[in-house]
């Protein structure tokens, strides 16, 4: 599993084969049906958190505590040592550990570390390195988890194909349409990268709505595109949010910044004020093939998606979010061999 390291990490869902996924996928389903039988006795998994959470963490905590394994949660600034992370630095500055010392020290008393990593936010250039999860993953000595960092949310991803099978049945030659929406705080764009090379390699066609200046990361756009030749999908990007829509099975909403403007404050607002009309509505829906509506969450209502299909019977984000639980539930047997 993984970078193919002796240390299975999961840092993309992209480490992981076909094979991998189709089968984490059907141990997922057995065990929301209750069929998977697997204990994490006595094993203590560690999660760290660099930033807010609420499905991961709960989602996360719970899988291991329902599977009679411990979780430890440790929350940055107030529970750990600010970490250097920069190899061979002086650290005559604020940082009084390295991410060294931790992830070694940590591996001592954990089974796993599963990580939500910080966004420095002032370089997209910098921050899509993902340099912090990479250092975990380096020095640790137990499996890194990626809790979703600047580029990349596998676990997200994971979840999402999943409530795509269940909702959909076969993937290939299926539309799904990721529409942009405005927030005044944006999420990452490491569930829509994730999703978007998950859903190609599953075969699916999609579409990417998003005002001008909304693009995705170039490198990642490339690999969405090349898979979508290797595997017979389709990769339409930048299209309007109706077009987007026609004829879709599932409807994707999700927020993200502009990496135009990524690391000004000022900039993005003043761009997000200039977009209207990106709404997840009705109307919008009804365009769709019985589209179903997905969102990640957290969502902000009436501003991304209104009430009305939120809470109607094309919504799967609640089954997307208990998705979550199961697919960690598959995850950890594989990566611990429970
Ligand atoms: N989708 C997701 O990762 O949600 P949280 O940020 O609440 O964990």
């Amino acid at each position: 599993m993984a970078e193919r390291s002796t240390i299975p990490h999961l840092l993309n869902l992209q480490d992981l084969s076909e094979q991998e996924v189709d089968d984490l996928l059907d141990l997922s389903m057995r065990i929301k049906r209750r069929a998977g039988a697997f204990q994490l006795t006595g094993r203590t998994v560690g999660l760290l958190f660099f930033r807010p959470s609420l499905r991961t963490r709960a989602s996360f905590e719970a899988a291991v505590n329902q599977l009679g394994g411990e979780a430890i949660h440790l929350t940055a600034s107030s529970d750990f040592w600010e970490l250097e992370s920069q190899d061979g630095a002086v650290m005559d500055g604020r940082a009084p550990e390295h991410v060294k010392d931790a992830a070694r020290v940590l591996s001592r008393y954990v089974s796993a570390l599963a990580i939500r990593p910080a966004l420095v936010g002032q370089s997209w250039a910098a921050d899509r390195r993902d340099a912090s999860i990479r250092a975990w993953a380096q020095h640790a000595q137990v499996p890194v988890i990626n809790m979703e960092s600047a580029l990349w949310h596998p676990l997200q991803a994971l979840a999402d194909l999943m409530t795509l099978r269940e909702s959909l049945g076969k993937l290939p030659g299926k539309t799904l349409s990721v529409v942009w929406t405005r927030s005044p705080q944006p999420a990452s764009h490491a569930a829509v990268h994730s999703l978007l090379l998950a859903a190609l390699r599953s075969g699916m066609r999609v579409r990417v709505a998003h005002p001008s200046g909304y693009e995705l990361d170039e490198q990642v756009m490339a690999e969405a595109r090349a898979l979508a030749d290797a595997k017979g999908g389709a990769l339409e990007a930048g299209l309007g949010v109706k077009e987007a829509v026609k004829g879709a099975h599932v409807v994707y909403a999700r927020s993200w910044s502009s990496l135009e403007d990524y690391g000004n404050a000022t900039l993005a607002a003043s761009r997000v004020a200039r977009t209207q009309g990106w709404i997840v509505d009705e109307a919008l829906m009804k365009l769709g093939a019985d589209a179903r509506l997905m969102h990640a969450g957290p969502v902000r209502r009436n501003l991304e998606v209104t009430d009305d299909v939120l809470d109607g019977a094309r919504s799967l984000v609640y089954e997307q979010a208990e998705n979550r639980l199961h697919s960690q539930k598959a995850l950890l047997a594989r990566l611990l061999r429970a």
